[in-house]
């Protein structure tokens, strides 16, 4: 089938009287962007405008591309009924290229079905500490839900998605239901986000890159983390990594008890995890805890883990690895980097990060 054909199939569908798709934002499109700071939005198979119409009524400037001239005009419509104004562009996106030099805080993707290129491309669109949004039906959608294509190249799976996210920080993936009267669809979505670059942070409007907070959290390793060779096991790393970020909030005044009072809650999205050397029972060791990055939704923590031996009576000769400060000697065993995404408590939509939470990390960056 031709794009051209495409196109007039989809113009015939939108020369009816009735709307073919709600006025409203899709729920969870609505759910994931309804807070974020507005600024530029691409929307990619903007159909009637639905989700164009409500960005740049939240003061979004938006750009909206589809390739149904029907489509994009009952969409002109619905913007000036309302209002406001979008950047309305009758194209097709698989050869669309946006002006150069533009950069999107905001490439929304909502039931465009056209494969992983699309979104390969729309990821190159994307400003610094920009987010790539996706929600289409997922593949298990065929069988188990109602509605969409029956096709199923065209059904979004995890693998496809985090594939289109190369080189992004996926603060998102996974399944929604999506209730109808008919019954339950099942949409994937995706949330993954460009990470901020040099460029941006100089611009002034940056997330921040951490060096050393100073922020240590001390530990003796307990007999329960060790096995029978009085080893640590591995998942004890990341369990400390949590006591330590615990910790470092509240060092920093956020902690749980504050963010939890706003009923959100800061949950691990991401973590990479580097063994070096291994820990053992009782010994002493320190996480010690920096802010690597605070974007929109996000922060990302890196921790050292380090074994922290003192007294050291060393042998003339004898070879020492690690750093010798104040007579202890201190060994790197792991080094993590975990990211935190806010979400609500109640219902687990992800949220920004609360003005004071992020002051406080920003704060702590110096
Ligand atoms: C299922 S509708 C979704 C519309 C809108 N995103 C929404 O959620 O309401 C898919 C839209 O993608 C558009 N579309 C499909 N292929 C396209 C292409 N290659 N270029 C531009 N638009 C395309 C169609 O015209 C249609 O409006």
């Amino acid at each position: 089938m031709t794009a051209g054909h495409d196109a007039q199939e989809w113009d015939s569908r939108y020369g009816g009287p009735e709307r073919v798709w709600s006025a409203a934002p899709n729920a969870w499109v609505a759910t994931t962007l309804r807070g974020w700071f507005a600024g530029r939005a691409l929307d990619l198979g903007a159909g009637e405008g639905r989700h164009s119409v409500w960005l740049a009524s939240l003061g979004w400037r938006v750009t909206a591309v589809d390739f149904s001239a029907v489509g994009i005009e009952r969409a002109r419509a619905g913007a000036t009924e309302v209002g406001v104004g979008v950047d309305w562009v009758v194209a097709d996106v698989r050869t669309w290229e946006p002006p150069a030099g533009a950069g999107f805080d905001l490439v929304l993707v909502s039931y465009l079905h056209l494969g992983e290129d699309v979104l390969a491309r729309a990821r190159g669109w994307l400003a610094p500490g920009g987010a790539l949004v996706v929600v289409g039906h997922a593949l298990r959608n065929l069988t188990e839900g109602v509605g969409g294509p029956s096709d199923p190249r065209l059904l979004a799976t995890e693998a496809g998605y985090r594939a289109a996210s190369e080189g992004l920080l996926v603060e998102q993936l996974g399944e929604v239901i999506r209730p109808l009267p008919q019954g339950d669809a099942i949409d994937l979505v995706l949330v993954a986000r460009r990470p901020s670059g040099a460029a941006n942070e100089a611009a002034g409007n940056a997330p921040v890159m951490k060096t050393d907070s100073g922020f240590r959290y001390a530990l003796d390793v307990r007999f329960f983390e060790v096995d029978s060779l009085g080893v640590v096991f591995n998942m004890w790393y990341l369990g400390w990594c949590d006591e330590a970020m615990s910790a470092f909030m509240e060092s920093i005044g956020y902690g749980y008890a504050t963010l939890r009072a706003q009923g959100l809650d800061a949950v691990l999205r991401r973590a990479e995890l580097e063994w070096v050397d291994s820990l053992e029972a009782f010994q002493h060791a320190e996480v010690a805890v920096r802010v690597e990055h605070v974007g929109t939704t996000s922060f990302r923590l890196g921790y050292a883990i380090e074994r922290v031996a003192s007294n050291i009576n060393r042998v003339a000769g004898e070879r020492v690895d690690g750093d010798v400060q104040a007579g202890h000697l201190r060994t790197r065993c792991a080094q993590v980097a975990i990211t935190y995404v806010c979400v609500q408590i109640k219902g687990r939509n992800t949220v920004p990060i609360p003005a004071g939470m992020r002051e406080a990390l920003v704060a702590d960056h110096g």
